[in-house]
């Protein structure tokens, strides 16, 4: 197992470390059920965490050096910095995340008596849009309270996850990752409103059928660009709409209240992106009634009309992601497909019919080599818990 061998790692990588064992941790990814591009508008999320994430083996040191080293990017080799060097630097690359979660957590008010070594190996598929960067974020910030008793709440980190990725590494993004991440509960969803923190969990009952993962393959490139894109054109219409309503978000309009009063904003494009924030947000909350209810069908047409939306009004779909859904609503015995996170390329999930997940995979992919020119990848979902210790049990 991938947990075991970590900690040999750790003692190749770092073989002048003393002091006892390294320890463990483990923190996941995500998808989203439905929700999407609701959390920086003040809406709601539906998310879980998936037990596909990243493991972590630290160890406190005694002088004020971190050192990092990732077996995904071992090119990369051991990055080392000092706690009185915590600034950004582009040649760091993916250790600008822990540097970052570090530098964040100081910044706070929680000072770090020492440094630390750490080596992290994530299984999240590269680029597919499943949140390695918040799991890793989390992870970082678990490590660094646990290790040095900070006892800090889980909420404050996940609000410094956040923080690391909007001002440390730059992404405009909201609060559902890391959110995602840090409070996940096996077999539960989180339905979260993004704009008070109010979260409550949902077990996922879907009796005969599973959640599947398909991912693209297509890298998000042009995601980052157009997430900022998209946040500012909804940022727009809700200043036209503040000319004559009292809201402070798009998450607080009904769908006739924007009805009604959507001709203020005087855009058409600008009206499409708000249509689908405002209509999203309640689809987010009919789904999780759906689901406490067991009306499956209903929570898989929510996820349908979810996609829909996602490409006609606030095109971050792409040819991809559409292909491979598109694929799912003509396989029998599927009740909805959906692509999940930023969009742009990633990964879509689909709510399959257990005994029909091989003809799904086979026909789906299919249908997506014709179509894309290149093969998807499909993974069963299974739904895990947030970022936490992983306590090992000593043999013998
Ligand atoms: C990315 C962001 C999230 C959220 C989704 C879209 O995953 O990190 O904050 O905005 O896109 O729902």
């Amino acid at each position: 197992m991938e947990q075991h061998t970590l900690i040999d790692d750790f003692k190749t990588i770092y073989p002048d470390s003393m002091n006892g064992e390294a320890r463990l941790f483990f923190s996941p990814g995500r998808i989203n059920l439905i929700g999407e591009h609701t959390d920086y508008n003040g809406g709601h999320v539906f998310p879980c965490a998936i037990t596909f994430g990243t493991y972590g083996a630290a160890k406190k040191r005694t002088d004020r050096l971190v050192r990092v080293y990732s077996k995904n990017f071992p090119e990369a080799g051991v990055i080392e910095f000092s706690l009185d060097g915590l600034e950004y630097r582009k040649e760091h690359g993916w250790a600008n995340f822990p540097k970052g979660m570090i530098a964040y957590i100081e910044e706070a008010g929680w000072e770090l008596p020492s440094g630390m070594d750490i080596i992290v190996y994530g299984n999240i598929p590269n680029g597919a849009g499943l949140s390695s960067s918040a799991s890793l974020e989390m992870l970082v910030g678990v490590i660094v309270n646990k290790l040095f008793e900070l006892d800090i709440d889980r909420i404050d980190l996940v609000k410094l996850g956040k923080k690391v990725e909007n001002e440390f590494i730059g992404v405009n993004s909201g609060i559902m990752d890391q959110f995602a991440i840090g409070m996940g509960q096996a077999g539960s969803a989180i339905l979260l409103d993004c704009n008070t923190l109010k979260y409550e969990y949902a077990p996922i009952n879907l009796e005969d059928y599973q959640i599947m993962i398909m991912n693209t393959n297509k890298r998000r490139e042009l995601a980052d660009s157009k997430y900022n894109e998209r946040r500012s054109e909804c940022e727009a219409a809700l200043v036209k709409l503040q000319s004559k309503l009292s809201i402070s978000s798009l998450g607080e309009l009904s769908e006739e209240e924007f009805e009604q009063h959507k001709q203020l904003i005087g855009n058409e494009l600008l009206e499409k992106r708000a249509k689908h924030a405002v209509y999203e947000n309640q689809r987010t909350l009919k789904a999780f009634n759906a689901l406490q209810e067991g009306r499956l069908e209903d929570f898989g047409k929510l996820m349908n009309e979810s996609h829909q939306s996602l490409k006609d009004d606030y095109e971050v779909t792409g040819k991809e992601l559409d292909a491979l859904v598109e694929a799912a609503w003509q396989q029998e015995g599927t009740l909805g497909a959906r692509m999940t996170g930023a969009g742009f390329g990633g990964c879509a999930i689909a709510i399959v019919e257990k005994s029909k997940a091989a003809s799904f995979i086979e026909e789906v992919g299919k249908k997506y080599m014709d179509r894309i020119g290149y093969a998807a990848d499909f993974y069963a979902a299974s739904v895990g818990d947030g970022t936490r210790e992983i306590i090992l049990e000593v043999q013998g």
